[in-house]
């Protein structure tokens, strides 16, 4: 059984990767406006896996006797300037969840929950991943600048990205 603290925070990161898969769907939708379709495939698939964070944790509140609660979605923004406004917004975003699963993992620790440390452990993970992943393409389109070639090329790298669901967000 969930103690009530960690099935409201639970619940509020719930909402947070729910928010993140729209912010990231809504990334894809202004890539695909502007014919960065590699772009628009990878910012797709991270829209699926951020879905894919959010029932694994939904899925988890109830194999631990909670009720998931969902809430509104926040409002995202449409637009982004350039690819490289994009990822430093989703690098700054993935560094806010980076802080939001720690600050779980300090109450889990808090309410002695073990099991529950223990499912934190792949976010915690998964988080790591997620920022190098940013800084990765950051890194890149910092090198390409406003070269045309550069773009067009590393669009087509990241057309080649394939979605891989996570474990227990069937
Ligand atoms: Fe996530
Ligand atoms: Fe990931």
């Amino acid at each position: 059984m969930l103690s009530e603290k960690l099935e409201k925070a639970l619940n509020e990161q719930v909402n947070a990767e729910f928010w993140s898969a729209y912010l990231y769907l809504s990334m894809s939708a202004d890539f695909a406006a502007k014919g960065q379709a590699g772009f628009a495939n990878w910012m797709h698939i991270q829209f699926k896996e951020e879905q894919d964070h959010a029932i694994k944790l939904f899925n988890y509140i109830i194999s631990r006797g909670g009720r998931p609660v969902l809430k509104p979605i926040a409002e995202v923004k449409t637009t982004w300037e350039t690819p490289l406004a994009a990822f430093e917004d989703t690098l700054a975003h993935e560094r806010k969840v980076t802080a939001m699963i720690n600050d779980l993992y300090a109450l889990a620790l808090k309410e002695n929950d073990y099991a529950m440390q223990s499912m934190l452990r792949w976010f915690v993970e998964e988080q790591v991943e997620e920022e190098a992943t940013a800084q990765g393409i950051i890194d890149a389109l910092r090198m390409i600048k406003d070269n045309g070639f550069g773009i067009y090329t590393l669009d087509k790298e990241l057309s080649t990205r394939v979605y891989n669901p996570v474990a227990s967000a069937e």
